[in-house]
């Protein structure tokens, strides 16, 4: 390991195999165990935070690392792997200054003076969350931020865009592109009214319809969920709260008391139009999918009763309560009536479906299960079958961690599920990162593909597929 890559003890976050690496890098003919189906064709991605510059190591937030790409790019029974930082507008400040600009989550509460120049970014816009697939185009995504422009297959950046001067408002990581209609909806909260904004970017990719959804008070709102008629928002009670931050306390904070409540508003509709439903208090980080059925909505998501976050989930002494479980919620909007029940006894977050399918009832979902005792570390895979309503999960092995699975379609496929799951996996004993490839149908089985990268692959965040064409 480079020196650079040495780890740091004093902060979770920079340490093992989640600590940075500062190479870009490129790499064929790798070892492989198994072989890699032929039928596999377009590009596995994983983006997650980086940093170059920290202000503070031991004050230093997994949230602020700067956006890395690692991709694989299969073809024909062949893998490339590459990876690049994704170069931000403040990456490249920082890079020309040769040390820290931003300071990230800690400006909030630190008063000592920034050293942003003027003219410079406010924030920095980090593309280091997730990934869309729009209008032919590949976004990296910051839910502060505006979506930043990807190039295929070299992952060169092409900039933040604001789609012509109609993007108003922060956008969410966790937008979601319905294939059936090729619309894309997305969202963004802030700490000042409106508190949330919705939009709507049609198939050429223009913002062709934006409004804000009231909600009493700011909360983390970092995914939602859409089906065929309507986009669904969760004010779950993951607050925000300045004030409380200034006082010393979390800015962000989970706050039973704030309640939960589902709003469903048209594709289209308005402020005017959001019907809110109380459900059950939890917390919801991520959704898996939702769709209409007769007179209901149906919204199934990684639900867990409480939230660390305040501590970025390092803190709990209840770490399994802060771990979600899938959960459903079937909203009917004649009756006002809501059930939700928990579909799976996993714990399990990064729940997603086959992306061809987003909006529209699904059978299957997919999520990484979480290791028991240590936060942010995921044991395997699983997936759920709503028609036999099991749930059967791949465990990766001893000292074996993985992230973010996607569901990738075979080239022709015809059945929902008729594809692989892939993902990264570190080898912690070994120090070795993998590329794992599983047949969807049949996850226990174990990988038909580990490809063997001969650099290492830090623990991230999503993964995205882009199929080639
Ligand atoms: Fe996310």
């Amino acid at each position: 390991m480079a020196p650079s890559e040495a780890a740091s003890s004093v902060n979770f976050f920079l340490d093992g195999n989640f600590s940075p690496v500062s190479e870009e890098r490129e790499a064929q003919d790798m070892e492989i165990r198994g072989d890699i189906p032929k039928d596999l064709s377009g590009h596995f991605l994983r983006v997650g935070p980086n940093p170059v510059h920290i202000f503070d190591e031991a004050a230093y937030h997994t949230f602020d690392g700067d956006g890395m790409i690692h991709a694989i790019e299969f073809q024909g029974g062949l893998a490339h792997y590459r990876n690049r930082f994704v170069q931000t507008e403040g990456l490249k400040l920082e890079q020309a200054r040769g040390d820290w600009v931003y300071k990230g989550m800690n400006s909030m509460m630190d008063p000592t003076p920034s050293r942003i120049p003027d003219g410079a970014p406010r924030n920095k816009n980090l593309a280091n969350t997730a990934f869309a697939y729009h209008n032919n185009t590949l976004y990296a995504l910051h839910e502060p931020s505006q979506p930043t422009i990807i190039r295929l297959p070299g992952l060169e950046t092409d900039g933040a865009t604001n789609f012509d001067g109609k993007l108003k408002h922060p956008f969410t990581a966790h937008p979601k592109v319905d294939q059936k209609s090729g619309e894309m909806m997305t969202f963004g909260y802030a700490f000042q009214p409106p508190y949330v904004s919705y939009s709507v970017i049609n198939a050429a990719g223009e913002l062709i319809h934006s409004t804000p959804i009231t909600i009493e008070k700011p909360v983390f709102m970092h995914d939602f969920a859409v089906t065929e008629k309507y986009s669904l928002f969760l004010d779950f009670p993951i607050t925000l709260d300045i004030e409380r931050a200034m006082a010393g306390g979390p800015a962000l904070g989970f706050e039973p008391e704030h309640g939960s409540r589902i709003g469903v508003v048209p594709r289209f509709g308005t402020d005017s139009d959001v019907r809110w439903f109380e459900v059950e208090t939890g917390s919801v980080v991520h959704t898996a999918n939702a769709w209409d059925e007769g007179d209901e909505v149906v919204l199934q998501a990684s639900r867990s009763k409480t939230s660390d976050i305040a501590n970025a989930g390092l803190g709990a002494d209840n770490l399994q309560e802060t771990q979600g479980q899938l959960y459903e919620w079937r909203i009917n909007l004649i009756s006002g009536a809501v059930t939700e029940r928990t579909l799976s006894p996993a714990r399990c977050d990064f729940t997603r479906v086959n992306d061809g399918y987003v909006c529209h009832k699904t059978r299957f979902v997919y999520g990484a299960v979480f290791n028991p005792v240590r936060p942010f570390s995921f044991d395997g895979v699983m997936k759920f079958d709503n028609e036999t309503q099991t749930t059967t999960t791949f465990d990766y092995g001893a000292n074996r961690f993985g992230g973010e699975a996607v569901f990738a379609p075979k080239v022709g496929a015809t059945a929902e599920d008729d594809g692989y799951l892939i993902c990264f996996v570190q080898d912690e004993a070994a120090e070795q990162s993998e590329c794992l490839i599983l047949d969807a149908q049949d996850i226990a089985a174990g990988p038909v593909a580990s490809i063997l990268i001969p650099f290492r692959v830090p623990y991230g965040f999503h993964a995205g597929w882009v199929a080639n064409a």
